[in-house]
């Protein structure tokens, strides 16, 4: 029986995921760096926010594998799956397996802490979040107390992330990171999918998503 090549990963999805990952490691290297690197740290920190703030909307409006409703499932599936997670015999799972949807809903809600809290973080010498003015220094030394301590939770998760795709390749043979950059999932027997949305949809989520994070920057300029 042939292997069937599945569309599951739309282009959006693909550039959002390894946009987030060149985006990820640059901020934790400019971070690291701080002086003038910080500048850089902060835009990179943005860009992060908007990709994050367009996954949400895409997970409403975007192609099938990409919407929430389709990957997060209720406590007494995750449980049922769990077995055949661990089982090399299982048949491989269509876009997000229940268990790595919700790792994926837990990856958006770190990225989104992480970068919330940068807004508002200072780092005691000369640079200061676009939105510290709104808060007092206490709460800002706080915040920048969390955005250090979720960078490393941001961390176990993409470890635990990494080792789970490799668990995937090692032991089950499925080629998941070809998938990320094919859009394509090889799958026995074939199934029909639903047809990937328009990418010009995904460019207006796009801009939304963009028109949010300006706002936001701009809130501490009263009207
Ligand atoms: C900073 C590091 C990373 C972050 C924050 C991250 C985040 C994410 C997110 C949010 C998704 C869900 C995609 C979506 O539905 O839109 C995802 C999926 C995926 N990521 Fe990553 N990722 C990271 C690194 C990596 C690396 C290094 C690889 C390759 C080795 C990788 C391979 C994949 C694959 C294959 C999927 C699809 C998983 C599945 O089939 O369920 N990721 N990642």
């Amino acid at each position: 029986m042939n292997i069937a090549k599945t569309p599951v990963w739309d282009l959006p999805v693909r550039l959002f995921h390894w946009a987030l990952v060149a985006l990820v490691g640059f901020s934790w290297w400019s971070g690291e760096q701080g002086e003038m690197w910080l500048k850089y740290h902060f835009w990179s920190g943005y860009a992060i926010l908007t990709l994050v703030i367009f996954r949400v909307l895409w997970g409403f409006w975007g192609s099938h594998y990409a919407r929430f409703k389709q990957f997060l499932r209720g406590p007494q599936t995750v449980f049922k799956t769990l077995p055949e997670l661990f089982s090399p015999a299982a048949m491989p799972v269509l876009g997000h397996n229940p268990v790595a949807g919700w790792m994926v809903l837990a990856l958006l809600v770190v990225l989104l802490v992480q970068t919330a809290t940068g807004l508002f973080a200072n780092d005691d010498i000369m640079w200061e979040g676009p939105l510290y003015p709104l808060v007092s220094k206490a709460l800002s030394d706080r915040l920048t107390g969390i955005h250090e301590f979720n960078f490393g939770v941001l961390g176990g998760l993409v470890g635990i992330h990494i080792a789970a795709i490799l668990w995937h390749r090692l032991r089950k043979g499925e080629r998941l990171v070809s998938a990320m950059l094919s859009g394509y999932q090889a799958h026995l027997p074939a199934v029909p999918v639903p047809a990937w949305v328009s990418r010009w949809r995904a460019l207006v989520l796009l801009l939304c998503a963009a028109l949010i994070v300006f706002g936001i920057l701009n809130l501490r300029a009263p009207l």
